[in-house]
């Protein structure tokens, strides 16, 4: 861990972390933030697939020392699933099948690593009746 991490992250469990310019990723960030494949516009209440991936630019570890510990999604600020991992066994991917019944705009998927906090990815979604 580089001394910059090691500085930053006695601040990253405090809150959930994002991208600080989406455009122009460190590699912290790169091997923390969730990123999201789903539909950018679905039906309400019918089922399709989200695709979420930690370390899609940069590998994040996998040992027991230092894992993503799980994923959490959420359509907006309601829970639709989650997924929890196990050290050198799972990798942090995870398909989900969810349906959304509001109008929500925002997919977010949070990853939580063990040594750098929580982890905040975002997609817009439209939802149409
Ligand atoms: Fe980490």
């Amino acid at each position: 861990m580089s001394r910059q991490m090691m500085e930053r992250s006695g601040d990253l469990f405090v809150g959930i972390n994002e991208a600080a310019e989406p455009n122009n990723l460190s590699d912290l960030e790169k091997k923390h933030i969730p990123f999201i494949d789903a539909p950018e516009t679905v039906t309400k209440g019918e089922y399709f697939d989200i695709r979420v991936e930690v370390g899609r630019l940069l590998a994040h570890q996998n040992e027991y020392q230092h894992f993503i510990q799980f994923l959490d999604l959420y359509a907006d600020d309601a829970f639709l699933t989650r997924v929890d991992f196990m050290a050198g066994r799972s990798c942090p991917k995870a398909t989900f099948c969810v349906s959304l019944h509001h109008p929500a705009k925002e997919l977010r998927a949070y990853a939580h690593c063990n040594l750098h906090g929580t982890w905040l990815g975002r997609k817009a979604v439209s939802v149409t009746e």
